[in-house]
This record gives C-alpha cells, sequence and structure tokens, in this order.
C-alpha cells in the first residue's frame, strides 16, 4: 500500500425526506444560486418544487439553467458560466444524474476562471476557484455527488475528457433514494454497471491494498444483489437506498487510496460516446467482459480468481483459470440481467471509427493495470463488435 492522503469532506443528507436541510445549508453559502438540471425529469417528479421551496423559505435568489443533456456539452458549461458571471452566483446548485453534476461543477470552475472553460477540462492545473456545488442526485450511478470528477463533451473535437479537482467535489449532497424510483429500467441498469466499472478499475490495479479490495468487493456484492431488485421492482427502498450509496462509495476516492493505477475500460468507453452519444454504463457493459478476457493471463489470473471466489462464491478450485473465466462469465451475464447489450452493433456502432477512437483511448492508458497499445485497443473493440 502506497502512502496517501484521506480527504472525503462532502457531507451527505441521506434518506426519505432530506431534502428539508437544504434551504438552511444553502444559506450558508450563498444567497443567491445557478439550478442547474437536465430534460425535465425533476419537474415530472416533484423534485424541483421540492428545492425551490426550500430556496424561498430561506430567502435565496436563483436563476436557472435547464436542458443539460447526458454526455454534457461544452457549450451548455459556457452558457452556466456566462449566468454566473453575470448574475452574481454565490453557489451552483444540480439537481440530477451525472451529466447535470458534471456539468455544474465544471461551471461552478468556469464561473472563476477568465479563459475558455475548454482550458479547464484539458488542464485541470487551472482550476484554482470553485464556487461552492451543493447537489441533489436523482440517479445512482456516476458518484460524482460525492467525487472530485467532471467530464465534458467538446461537440466541436468530438472529444469527451474527465477532468477532476478537490475543489470540484460537491460541499454538500443531498440523496433520497426515493428520488430514483422513477428512473427508467434502462438507466438503472446502465447506472449499476457504471458503479460496478468504477469498482473494477480500483480494484484491478498492481498495487496490494488488502482492506480496500475487502471493501470493493462488498461494494461489488452490493450491486449484484440490489441492481436487477431495482429494475424489477423501481420502488424498493431498499435496493435503491443501497444502490446510491455505493455510487458514491464506488469513486469517492476510499477504495483506490493507496492503490493507485490508470483506468482503462472508462477511457475507451469515452470515446464511444463522445463519437456516438451512448449511455455510458451501456458503453461500460459491452466493453468490461471484453477487457477482462483480453487482460487475463499468467499475470492477472490470481486477482480474477480472488474476485470470482470473493464476489461470486465460485468454489476454490486448483484451475485458477477455469474460476477467472467463470467469474468473467458470470460478470457478462449480470449485465445481460440488467438489460444492457452486450455487442457494439446494439448501440449502432459498426467498424468505421474504431481505428480513430482506439488511437485517442490508448493515448490515455499509461499507468493501466495492464497497459494495452493502440493495436490492442483496437482488439478489444473489434472483439465486441
Ligand atoms: O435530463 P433528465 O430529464 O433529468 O433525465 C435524465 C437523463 O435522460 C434521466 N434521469 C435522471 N434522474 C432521473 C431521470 N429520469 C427519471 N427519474 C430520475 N430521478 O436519466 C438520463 C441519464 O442521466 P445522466 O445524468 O446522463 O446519467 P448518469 O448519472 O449515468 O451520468 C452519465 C454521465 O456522467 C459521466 C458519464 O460519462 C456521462 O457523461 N461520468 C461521470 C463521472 C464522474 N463525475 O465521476 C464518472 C463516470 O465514470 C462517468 O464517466
Ligand atoms: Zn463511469
Amino acid at each position: 500500500m502506497e502512502n496517501f492522503v484521506y480527504s472525503i469532506p462532502t457531507k451527505v443528507y441521506f434518506g426519505k425526506g432530506q431534502i428539508k436541510n437544504l434551504g438552511r445549508e444553502t444559506a450558508g453559502y450563498a444567497k443567491k444560486v445557478l439550478l442547474v438540471y437536465g430534460g425535465g425529469s425533476i419537474k415530472r417528479n416533484g423534485i424541483y418544487d421540492a428545492v425551490v421551496d426550500q430556496l424561498k423559505a430561506h430567502d435565496i435568489a436563483w436563476e436557472e439553467l435547464s436542458g443539460v443533456e447526458p454526455n454534457p456539452r461544452l457549450t451548455t458549461v459556457q452558457k452556466g458560466a456566462d449566468i454566473c458571471k453575470e448574475k452574481k452566483i454565490q453557489a451552483v446548485l444540480p439537481i440530477g444524474g451525472g451529466s447535470t453534476l458534471d456539468c455544474a461543477k465544471v461551471i461552478a470552475a468556469a464561473a472563476g476562471y477568465d479563459g475558455d472553460s475548454w482550458d479547464l477540462v484539458i488542464d485541470p492545473g487551472k482550476i484554482t476557484c470553485v464556487l461552492p456545488i451543493i447537489a441533489v442526485l436523482t440517479l445512482a450511478a456516476t458518484g460524482s455527488e460525492m467525487d472530485t470528477f467532471a467530464v465534458i463533451t467538446n461537440e466541436a473535437t468530438q472529444d469527451k475528457i474527465g477532468t477532476g479537482s478537490p475543489l470540484m467535489r460537491p460541499v454538500v449532497s443531498f440523496m433520497d433514494p426515493e428520488y430514483t424510483f422513477s428512473v427508467s429500467a434502462y438507466q438503472t441498469g446502465a447506472g449499476t454497471a457504471d458503479m460496478m466499472s468504477h469498482i473494477f478499475e480500483a480494484y484491478f490495479s498492481n498495487t496490494q491494498g488488502y482492506m480496500q479490495d475487502r471493501v470493493a468487493e462488498a461494494l461489488l456484492k452490493t450491486c449484484i444483489r440490489y441492481g436487477v431488485k431495482a429494475i424489477e421492482n423501481p420502488d424498493d427502498y431498499e435496493a435503491r437506498a443501497n444502490l446510491m450509496w455505493v455510487s458514491s462509495w464506488a469513486i469517492n476516492d476510499f477504495i483506490s487510496l493507496g492503490k493507485p493505477v490508470a483506468w482503462t475500460v472508462h477511457p475507451m468507453e469515452h470515446e464511444l460516446s463522445a463519437y456516438y452519444d451512448i449511455t455510458h454504463g451501456a458503453g461500460l457493459a459491452i466493453l468490461t467482459p471484453h477487457w477482462m478476457r483480453y487482460v487475463l493471463s499468467d499475470a492477472t489470473v490470481d486477482k480474477f480468481y480472488t474476485y470470482g471466489v470473493n464476489v461470486w462464491n465460485i468454489p476454490e478450485d486448483d484451475d485458477r483459470y477455469k474460476v477467472a473465466n467463470e467469474a468473467i462469465d458470470r460478470t457478462a451475464a449480470y449485465f445481460k440481467a440488467l438489460g444492457m447489450p452486450s455487442t457494439l452493433k446494439e448501440v449502432g456502432i459498426d467498424a468505421s471509427l474504431l481505428p480513430v477512437m482506439a488511437k485517442k483511448a490508448a493515448a490515455r492508458l499509461k499507468g493501466a493495470y495492464v497497459e494495452l497499445t493502440e493495436e490492442q485497443v483496437l482488439d478489444i473493440f473489434r472483439k465486441a463488435l
């Protein structure tokens, strides 16, 4: 285990009715906020009204930026940053899933930056002054409610890139599992696949972290226990609550502290959603089993064996490859049970852009669990077709 600094300071209000604390908490940071939200789900399920009631009750003024796209775009970030500057906004209050939260994070950073917002995406070192972010989560998936990252798409260059800064970690997050009852079966499945992928990205590392890995296994088991349950019964509070809490802990740094590793499947998927605007979790569900099979070797088989025994309860066996392969098969089958596609063709991707996407993804894989060349990434894409 390597040295690390533990600092995960987001204050979380978790559970039914916690929104009643939003006005008081927000008043501690701002007299005027920017509400950021997506395509309107929060108006249909009443969350918008609950937030606005809180702001009114505490005399907090607000401006609004609506229409944040899934796979949020740079132009929308720029719009939000302009409002912040013009209207002297003091805090940013996103209500939604990862796309809305990510967009709000970069808006909050761009509000204090004079240049092009894209600079902050390609060079996180330029993020030096960020408005407080108070998040209301409505979809369990990305962990953006408690992490330092944001992923933005530059539609002009078709680049989708993650940026990050401790300054962009929300100061407060409201997480009411009932807010996720209205999430569709597809987005519930994609969200669960996304959380599982965040855990895999940290779990499969060449640095030891026994304690971190046992926590990671517990988080994976929670996804497996509750993902399909939430799809079958969208109002199952325990299922929604467990998924929501895993979403945060999968990526809030805890399971990766002390065992750093560059992510692999995420940079590959971000190319797919940059070029084809597909749902992030669906892309991960397609690629992950192929990546696992590709990197399984004498150097990695022990880790996949441990994953199979501890997460999937596969009986121990002298044939370590048998257990490792069964673990990968079980992973693929679970993504299927979550209603996720298993081939790129199913989400409208053909072979034409695979080489350009492989080139861009491979440039980001230095320091990965198994470093892959451009040709190897292309090979995995082709196997996933
Ligand atoms: O826009 P609205 O109308 O709100 O509808 C959204 C959207 O259509 C809907 N939705 C959200 N909450 C709902 C709901 N529908 C009904 N009831 C609710 N309660 O769900 C759709 C998808 O929302 P989105 O925010 O796009 O999903 P998700 O949370 O999966 O976020 C995906 C984005 O986050 C990035 C992804 O790349 C992608 O751009 N990521 C962010 C990360 C981070 N910040 O750390 C890490 C991840 O790996 C990921 O890359
Ligand atoms: Zn993800």
